[in-house]
């Protein structure tokens, strides 16, 4: 689920001023509270796994742009929240300034704000959003995200650009009739972007006029390996029916069009030379993320095209914030590719921080 602002007042920052747009959204909020400001501080990160190409890029990031007067410390949970939780108790002992946390278990939130409210730290989370209940608890908690609608809609769009308008000649329409027999490759259930991806994709594309057939879903929990292997049962029964993947991740998308390839898809059927949806065994299958190994997929002719989560700029707005609320000076300069972050208030205070989702689609 998605902490829906309502009816809360918004702001947009103009591209090049993030930085200063935080400090002006959150002055006044809450930097009075802060003691001592300026001097060294240390941020702890808390990631849910340390296998998940996406947020270790989001990680490393946040670690460029940090800044040398934060000090960050990371833990990495294997996918475990009782993990997690022990690591969390681990570095209350040490008394970082602020954490920073993804959560492994989102709705589970309740226990850990309330834990830091008690020891009067401060705590970001980011990618994993919980529930707007138990970040109303703690004044200095705030969530910094993407909003998982709008990459289900951009994924329907460039789904629609493929197929071409309902009704008109679809060349990739393989059976012609006028119908689109799709797999879903769903990330983690219970994570508001595997749900409310899944929601948009399939509705925007029927709002469209599109009939969508669904083969089936399957779960591959964000990962390339998993997707690969139930991907490469599927075809074993369906390939040949397969006219679409939709893939809730890039990570997951490669995995399908690695063993879509085994099973004798994307092949050069015409003999130009190249991969692309002229040869008759492609399938289209679009990701989430725009990660690099789905922008080469893209170039290569295999991935038609993903959604750019747009981790730049993510961290960008959590050091932005971590920085302002930890009273250090703003950073020198926003990167030039940040998009816009627009600030959206809890009752009361800033809570949430959005970026924009972007389309990446072959030429
Ligand atoms: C999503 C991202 C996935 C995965 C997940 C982890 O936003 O699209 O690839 O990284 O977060 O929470």
């Amino acid at each position: 689920m998605n902490g829906n602002p309502g009816t809360f007042p918004r702001r947009r920052a103009s591209l090049a001023a993030a930085a200063a747009f935080l400090t002006a959204v959150l002055a006044g909020v809450w930097l009075g509270a802060v003691s001592c400001a300026g001097g060294e501080k240390r941020a702890a990160v808390f990631l849910y796994t340390d296998s998940d190409p996406f947020i270790a890029s989001y990680v490393e990031e946040i670690l460029r742009i940090a800044g040398s007067d934060l000090k960050i410390e990371r833990y990495y949970a294997r996918n475990s929240q009782t993990i997690q939780n022990e690591q969390i108790e681990e570095a209350l002992a040490r008394r970082p300034d602020i954490f920073l946390v993804n959560p492994v278990d989102r709705l589970g939130m309740y226990p850990l704000i309330g834990r830091l409210k008690e020891e009067n730290l401060p705590v970001i989370f980011f990618n994993r959003e919980p529930l707007p209940r138990d970040l109303e608890l703690w004044e200095r908690s705030w969530y910094v995200g993407a909003r998982a609608e709008q990459s289900g809609q951009l994924q329907a769009a460039i789904i629609a650009s493929l197929f071409g308008k309902p009704g008109g000649p679809a060349p990739l329409d393989r059976n012609g009739d006028g119908r689109i027999q799709a797999v879903i490759l769903k990330g983690e259930q219970g994570h508001q972007d595997a749900e409310i991806r899944t929601e948009q994709v399939t509705k925007s594309l029927a709002a469209e006029g599109y009939a969508l057939d669904i083969l089936a879903t399957e779960v591959a929990n964000w990962n390339e390996e998993q997707a690969y292997r139930k991907t490469a049962a599927l075809a074993s029964r369906l390939l040949g029916r397969i006219e679409l993947v939709i893939s809730n991740n890039d990570a997951m998308a490669l995995g399908a069009i690695r063993s879509l390839k085994d099973a004798g898809a994307f092949a050069d059927d015409n003999g130009d030379g190249r991969i692309s949806s002229l040869d008759k065994s492609w399938i289209p299958v679009a990701g989430i993320d725009g990660i690099k190994d789905a922008r080469d997929m893209i170039e290569r002719g295999y991935l038609a095209g993903t959604v750019y989560n747009d981790y730049r700029t993510q961290a960008l707005a959590v050091v932005s914030l971590a920085r302002s609320v930890l009273g250090l000076p703003p950073l020198p300069a926003a990167s030039p590719e940040a998009g816009p972050i627009e600030g959206v208030a809890g009752s009361g205070s800033a809570k949430y921080l959005w970026v924009d989702y972007t389309p990446v689609r072959q030429q």
